[in-house]
């Protein structure tokens, strides 16, 4: 449905102008991605030749810009002012990783919505965010932007971040439009190495990576940002099959398409032709605005006198940016979200430090805890020691260009808030890493990794000699924030050796040790696995990581998290997840079999399962039960099993359930997630808790990429995590 107001302006428009609006410069002063920063842009804006603007640090530039675009230009036709708000603004949020080990879709939600008004308040209307790309490979650094490996949970958290971004009205001046991204397979890329190619036969694509960007476009998301890599050949920023076909056709998106940083200049080093060409190709693959790389800008106008692009493409995809301005209520009123008196009271208020420490203490997975040393009594000796005990630098995470780290509350700060009456002592103990390459290569934007001049050996000793004084070791190790994220991959998952070897010698001191372990990404760590140690997985927790780590070490919550990613033995079974496929020669037994599927020097088992993580308080599942055996096409069918608390505390399971569709016409996974239930029990306390199966839930692409569920018979585990063995089963007719 055409919007009156933007055809009107349209057909006022000269080509000059309808160009313009598919320009999307940064001006630097944020943080760049690329090779390229825009230049001229108070020029190019007065000249009519930009439609957005993103990375802008504060509201006062954002008037400046703002005031050329609607004082300077004939038009008149306001900037969109876009960003990167991925795990928060101000307020940061745990990573989307560690959100995601929350299942839990509202607190999701909430998180979103608080990024948005904080977002809004500093005047950004745009954001590139919820990140969707499924991940399987954990030594893609990106892994942390997303919620992992499974396209069912993947789907629910893509819509509820929709909704936390954009609300229910657009035209308020609190909600922003948001982008999923990128589409599409970027997390499959060959290697883990971030931008490499990517190579997917369409059953796999349609089954296990499209879901989640097609459940945001059924969340009805304002844009859509294409990713780095080729599909069957073509970059995602110049393929027609994606960006119309799939992406208009079969899902009837009408919002707008932005490449990624140069990604259509990207096309040429790709070998797709020169600028001209890929430009071209860009907009006739139904690309709308081209970030950064001005090919649009500087080609267009020649590839419309050549014929290579028509006038109706250019100004398609100006009618969407525009229609896009309109939603947001810009052509009302440009100034809408540049509000002086907002940012004090929205942002990093005290309710939204709230909710971000409730939300890290959420996505926190316990591991194991051994002896159960954990919780902490509150007035215990603690030594806490490592590198990432007393550090602001690393608290936020990656990919958090508009928080500040400063303001993170560091783990030791968190300890001594929360259990005033403890002894807690600090040593650093060890480096992140003692690598001087490594650290160079992860502090291009801060110092991540810092490499203390006292020698290893006399930060080991310390540390010891805290330890021996002390009841307890709490260790902070793991990964510096940009040991992961965009263009952080990694060919080795282990703990740095500097604190591997920092982890040993603390066990070898006798004394009880719990691990805080913080990581963008799953990790290699069966030998600490092995170690009699507690370890609680933290993800880079935000800007209230001290004080929810504080909560959780010492019981005032229980942590609940569940692993949303495989994590693998070693790096030599990647990929692995939880909806593997059976081969034609399974191995079946756990020791090495000849001509069966299976590794001479490793087990096929991960070493930590999808869905897994532990609680203070023991859960006992019982009476798994479905309401009928065989139900016809079009059913939906409930699944019921009965949840104790047998421990000692109160607290929250996630009751998983997965389907495995015995025989179909294309080979069926395993099992694979199709629902699930978080529930809070108190000690002693049973619920019987059910899970219900819709008739989509049975379904799957076949190999005419048909949305079908075939008659026969299917298997539903229920229980704690992905390797869960309570079994009913069903028929469909
Ligand atoms: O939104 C990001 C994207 O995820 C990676 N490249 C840069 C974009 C804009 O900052």
């Amino acid at each position: 449905e055409r919007i009156p107001l933007v055809e009107e302006l349209l057909a006022k428009m000269t080509l000059e102008e309808k160009i313009g609006q598919l320009n999307l410069l940064t001006p630097g002063g944020g943080v760049a991605t690329g090779a390229v920063v825009s230049q001229n842009v108070e020029a190019k804006i007065k000249a009519g030749q930009v439609g957005g603007l993103f990375g802008v640090a504060s509201p006062e530039k954002m008037k400046v810009a703002q005031d050329f675009a609607v004082n300077d230009t004939r038009l008149k036709i306001p900037l969109l002012f876009g960003s990167d708000v991925i795990h928060g603004y101000k307020t940061t949020f745990p990573i989307p990783l560690g959100l995601a080990a929350s299942w839990d879709l509202d607190l999701i939600e909430k998180t979103a919505r608080i990024a948005a008004i904080e977002a809004t308040a500093d005047g950004i209307n745009w954001n590139f965010s919820p990140m969707v790309d499924i991940a399987r490979d954990p030594r893609w650094g990106r892994i942390a932007e997303g919620a992992g490996e499974d396209p069912y949970l993947g789907s629910a958290i893509a819509k509820a971040m929709v909704k936390g971004y954009q609300g229910n009205d657009l035209s308020l001046n609190n909600t922003m439009l948001a982008t999923v991204k990128h589409i599409a397979l970027y997390g499959a890329s060959e290697g883990g190495r971030d931008y490499n190619s990517v190579d997917m036969s369409k059953v796999k694509m349609y089954n296990e990576y499209l879901p989640p960007y097609k459940a945001a476009v059924d969340a009805g998301v304002a844009s859509i940002m294409t990713s780095f890599n080729d599909i069957d050949g073509v970059p995602a920023s110049g393929n027609k099959w994606l960006l119309t076909n799939l992406l208009r056709e079969q899902w009837g998106f009408n919002g707008f398409v932005v490449s990624d940083y140069t990604s259509v200049n990207e096309m040429i080093a790709h070998g797709l032709g020169d600028l001209q060409a890929v430009s071209a190709l860009a907009l006739n693959a139904g690309l709308d605005m081209d970030m950064v790389g001005e090919g649009f800008l500087t080609t267009l106008k020649k590839s419309l006198e050549e014929g290579k692009v028509t006038g109706d493409q250019i100004t398609q995809a100006c009618r969407r940016i525009l229609e896009a301005k309109y939603k947001l209520g810009l052509f009302n009123d440009p100034y809408r979200y540049i509000d002086a008196s907002r940012p004090a009271k929205d942002i990093l208020n005290e309710e939204h430090r709230k909710v971000a420490r409730e939300a890290a203490a959420r996505s926190f997975v316990l591991f194991k805890n051994h002896n159960n040393i954990l919780p902490l009594k509150k007035d215990i000796k603690i030594a806490l020691v490592g590198p990432l005990a007393n550090n602001k630098n690393n608290m936020l995470g990656t990919w958090a260009p508009t928080g500040d780290p400063q303001l993170s509350v560091p783990i030791l700060e968190g300890l001594k808030s929360v259990a005033p009456k403890a002894t807690i002592k600090y040593a650093k103990g060890a480096n992140i890493s003692d690598d001087p390459e490594l650290a160079k290569n992860v502090n291009v934007f801060g110092p991540r990794i810092e490499i203390d001049e006292r020698s290893p050996e006399e930060m080991l000793s310390e540390a010891l000699s805290l330890a021996n004084k002390s009841d307890i070791v709490v260790a902070v190790v793991g990964e510096a924030t940009e040991m992961s994220g965009e263009a952080a991959s990694r060919s080795d998952l282990s703990i740095p050796a500097s604190q591997k070897k920092l982890i040993r010698a603390l066990v070898a001191t006798g004394k009880p040790v719990a691990l805080v372990l913080m990581s963008g990404r799953p990790l290699t760590i069966p030998e600490e696995l092995a170690l009699p140690v507690s370890i609680l997985q933290v993800w880079h927790p935000g800007v209230e990581a001290g004080n929810a780590v504080a909560e959780v070490l010492f019981g005032d919550y229980n942590p609940a998290g569940k692993l949303t990613a495989t994590w693998p033995v070693n790096v030599g079974q990647i990929p692995i997840y939880h909806s593997m496929k059976n081969t034609g020669r399974p191995a079946t037994t756990e020791s090495f079999q000849k001509f069966q599927s299976n590794y001479l020097d490793a087990p096929n088992a991960p070493l930590l399962p999808f869905g897994y993580g532990l609680s203070y308080t023991q859960f006992e599942y019982t009476d798994p039960s479905i309401e009928k055996k065989e139900i016809g096409q079009g059913e939906s069918v409930t699944i019921t099993v009965s949840l104790k608390n047998t421990g000692n505390y109160d607290g929250e399971e996630v009751v998983q359930l997965y389907l495995r569709d015995v025989v179909r016409s294309i080979t069926p996974p395993m099992r694979e997630l199709k629902g699930f239930k978080k529930v809070f029990l108190k000690q002693g306390e049973s619920k019987s808790v059910s899970i219900t199966l819709t008739p989509d839930d049975l379904k799957f692409y076949n190999s005419q990429l048909d949305f079908v569920s075939e008659p026969g018979e299917f298997e539903v585990f229920i229980g704690t995590d992905s390797n869960a063995t309570d079994k009913v089963t069903f028929t469909l007719k």
